[in-house]
């Protein structure tokens, strides 16, 4: 279970601070797959990024499975980070390396045996259903393959949360759909819990069985993607809810509406 308790983030510059997240509170239970969904710089990265640690809350607390991650020095965060992986729009992939070296790369860091990490990295690429792209490096993978070989890598380490960042944002309906559903099974199979951050009212719709709403950093409201969509309770939910609703002459845009209205409605 993930606690997120009166989390504080403010970014200081010369100039003027910048409250990018304030007293957030919010519980992720064991097996859920969790949403944040909110507008460009409702501060959902800089949430997700409080929630590993990659940035340091001001003040509240991070308590994954009973131990506040902000009482952990540098070493035991480490070790306690390999409970959680992170997935991200930009696939992040090593350009040098292989499809294969890539998913290699966090059992290298554990000094697992050469011969044991391939046949584990092989595996997960099996899982994702590239086996046959194991030797292939990134710039000859398409964007839907490349975020299967972040996930394979993101499972290398055998972690019980899964953090996604935006993971389908950069993908076409198509590729993001396979996405959402390897997700959704690593989720039910694995038993990983799952928080995804995402802008798109679709990707809640699909696989999310809880949603927090997030506007000018704070949490507005939080609840089942159904009842968040049919009786949101909050200004920023509607405007949300409402701008989706808008044809924009964008393919993508459409698309997601189709998804939205046949999974929800
Ligand atoms: N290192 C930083 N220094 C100063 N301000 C920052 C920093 N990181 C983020 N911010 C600000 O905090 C706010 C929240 O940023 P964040 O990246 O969390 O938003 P987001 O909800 O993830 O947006 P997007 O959907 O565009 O990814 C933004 O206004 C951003 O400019
Ligand atoms: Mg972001």
């Amino acid at each position: 279970m993930i606690e997120i308790v009166s989390l504080n983030k403010t970014f200081k510059s010369n100039k003027e601070d910048f409250v990018a997240l304030e007293d957030i509170n919010l519980t992720v239970n064991d097996g859920e797959i969790f949403g944040v969904i909110g507008l460009s710089g409702a501060g959902k990265s800089t949430l997700i990024r409080c929630i590993n640690l990659l940035e340091r809350p001001d003040s509240g607390k991070v308590v994954i499975d009973g131990q506040d991650l902000t009482l952990l020095n540098k070493k035991e965060l480490n070790a306690f980070r390999k409970n959680l992986s992170m997935i991200f729009q930009g696939f992040n992939l090593f350009e040098q390396r292989t499809a294969l070296q890539n998913v290699c790369f966090p059992l290298e860091l554990t000094n697992v045996p050469k011969e044991e990490r391939t046949k584990i990295a092989l595996e997960l690429l099996e899982q994702m259903g590239i086996q046959d792209k194991a030797n292939s490096y990134p710039s000859q993978l398409s964007g839907g393959q490349k975020q299967r070989v972040a996930i394979a890598r993101a499972l290398a380490s055998n972690p019980k949360y899964l953090l996604c960042d935006e993971a389908t944002s950069a993908l076409d309906p198509e590729a993001t759909e396979s996405i959402l559903s390897i997700i959704k099974e690593i989720n039910q199979k694995q038993k990983i819990t799952v928080i995804v951050i995402t802008h798109e009212l679709s990707v809640i719709a699909k696989i999310c069985d809880r949603v927090a709403v997030i506007h000018n950093g704070k949490v507005c409201e939080c609840n089942t993607p159904t009842q968040i969509f049919k009786n949101p309770q909050t200004e920023p939910t509607k405007k949300l809810i409402a701008s989706a609703t808008f044809l924009r002459g964008n393919n993508k845009c459409r698309l997601n509406l189709l998804i939205f209205f046949k999974t929800v409605i």
